[in-house]
């Protein structure tokens, strides 16, 4: 356990100290892997790079880099988004989370070099994905195969790449799809009291509601944790994109449902429905960590007085992901958070350090530390 067992963040210098000689010690212990998953044993995996997760240790490394302004983050990140589109012009499995990829390469490369060959790759994945839209259904379809009509809500984070695609070349095609899923989501995936449903299937030739799926969820009625996460951040960009109200209140909605389910220590079990009384089941620190981002995101978008409570939550969340969940003290441990879960349901990567959840729990104490920039 480390030694800072405070669950209030209130040295955000000394937690970026922290993070940065983590990190540090990241670059020469990950090298050229593309990390998704670390077991007890503390080594990242390397998994292959059309995997959706390849983009969130380039993209950690771009935020310390825009954060420091020390090029040995640029360095290590520069050649992810030409490793991503060698990939993807070979045979893969490239699907709905192309913004996971191509927003913390591609798209933050590009903002902060200004290297064209980075615009091009970024808006070729905008294409793809604007690609992936069922016109009668209105809703960006999910993974591939023969699951034309599945759709899932993860995909509300990916919608920032298509708003920015609209931004660069003037072109509203990508931004009109970018809503219309959104619409589909308010419609379709975010219940009344705030929880949300992981896998919505539609008939793919006449876009009717056919079922529901539990998917990474314990079940179609359940609240999957990081669900909600991608949920609440995923609407709180789209009102920052749009300034359409409704998924202003739609995040909202989320954030109440989440912050009312969550466990004395502020970290989500994996699902908030897992069970009756929550015993024994596995936290998924990936989706505190998401939502504490998603939580500032709203914040920012709000009057001081209306986001006061959503950042003070996220305060709490990131102290506790901090001081209870971080591996600060190992050095040879590759990943920042433990216990993170994937996949309970396929029996997955539970209890698990995932990147995702260290990228954006670097994101969200950079937000805390004042960097202004989005990558999602
Ligand atoms: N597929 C994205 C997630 O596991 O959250």
């Amino acid at each position: 356990m480390h030694l800072h067992s405070t669950s209030n963040i209130t040295d955000i210098p000394s937690i970026w100290q922290d993070i940065q000689a983590k990190v540090d010690r990241m670059i020469a212990l990950i090298g050229a892997k593309s990390p998704h998953m670390a077991g007890a044993d503390g080594k990242y995996d390397d998994q292959r790079i059309d995997w959706w997760t390849s983009g969130f240790w380039p993209g950690l490394l771009w935020v310390m880099h825009e954060v420091t302004g020390e090029d040995r983050y640029k360095e290590s990140a520069w050649e992810w988004d030409e490793r991503l589109e060698r990939q993807m012009l070979q045979p893969n499995s490239f699907d709905h989370d192309v913004g996971f990829h191509f927003l913390p390469t591609a798209v933050v490369k590009h903002r902060l070099t200004g290297d064209e060959d980075a615009k091009r790759r970024a808006l070729f994945a905008a294409n793809f994905l604007a690609g992936r839209f069922n016109l009668n259904g209105q809703f960006i379809r999910a993974w591939n195969g023969n699951m034309h009509g599945w759709s899932i809500i993860d995909t509300s984070m990916n919608l920032s790449l298509l708003y920015w695609a609209s931004l660069e070349s003037g072109d509203p095609r990508f931004a009109q799809i970018a809503t219309a899923h959104a619409n589909t989501v308010l419609k379709h995936f975010i219940r009344e009291d705030g929880s949300v449903r992981h896998i919505v299937c539609f008939d793919p030739l006449t876009g009717e509601y056919d079922e529901t799926l539990g998917g990474q969820g314990a079940a179609p009625d359940s609240g999957w944790s990081r669900g909600a996460a991608w949920a609440l951040y995923g609407m709180a960009n789209t009102y920052r994109y749009t300034g359409d109200a409704a998924y202003l209140r739609a995040s909202q909605r989320v954030a109440h449902y989440f912050l009312a389910n969550l466990p004395e220590d502020h970290v989500p079990h994996w699902d908030f429905r897992a069970s009756e009384t929550l015993e024994g089941e596995p936290r998924d620190s990936s989706a505190g960590a998401i939502a504490a981002s998603g939580l500032l995101e709203l914040a920012g978008l709000l009057a001081e007085k209306e986001g006061r409570v959503y950042r003070e939550a996220a305060e709490r969340m990131l102290g506790s992901l901090y001081a209870i969940y971080g591996t600060w003290d190992d050095n040879e441990h590759e990943a920042i958070l433990k216990h993170g879960t994937g996949h309970k349901p396929a029996g997955q990567n539970v209890d698990v350090s995932l990147i995702y959840g260290d990228y954006f729990f670097v994101e969200a104490v950079a937000k805390l530390n004042g960097w202004k920039q989005r990558v999602f």
